[in-house]
């Protein structure tokens, strides 16, 4: 039992060490996880309807940093939006870094 928590703890040190450089990948993005967004990010005008209307921010287009630093800040509570709260708390640093660089290379 022992040796499975050492193993266990390497495993965590080795993931700890790669996700100090998660690097965005937009097409890793496009293909799959900005299926979760498009609903409400890439509908012009639209508005969100729970828990109230929100109106809904345009996305593409914004830098990289600036997604990077708003989602990790849902994920946090830092930013206080009951949606994007739950879509961020969904989402690993690369799943981040990849949207990140998706939109920021949208126009
Ligand atoms: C159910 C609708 C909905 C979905 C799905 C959704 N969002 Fe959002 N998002 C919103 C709303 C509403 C806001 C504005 C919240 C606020 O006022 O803080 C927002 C805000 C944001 C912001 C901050 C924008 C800014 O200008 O500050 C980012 C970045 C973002 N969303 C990214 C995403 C990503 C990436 C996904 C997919 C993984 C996603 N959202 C999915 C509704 C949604």
């Amino acid at each position: 039992m022992k040796k499975l928590f050492a193993l266990l703890a390497l495993a965590g040190l080795a993931h700890g060490a790669q996700a100090a450089e998660v690097v965005g990948k937009a097409k890793d993005a496009a293909d799959k996880k900005i299926a979760m967004c498009i609903g409400c990010h890439a509908i012009p005008g639209y508005k969100a309807s729970f828990p109230e209307v929100f109106q809904v921010p345009m996305i593409g287009g914004q830098s990289a940093k600036y997604i990077e630093a708003a989602l990790k800040a849902y994920q946090k509570g830092e930013r206080k939006n009951p949606t994007m709260r739950g879509i961020a708390g969904s989402l690993t640093e690369q799943d981040i870094a990849d949207l990140a660089a998706y939109y920021s290379q949208q126009k």
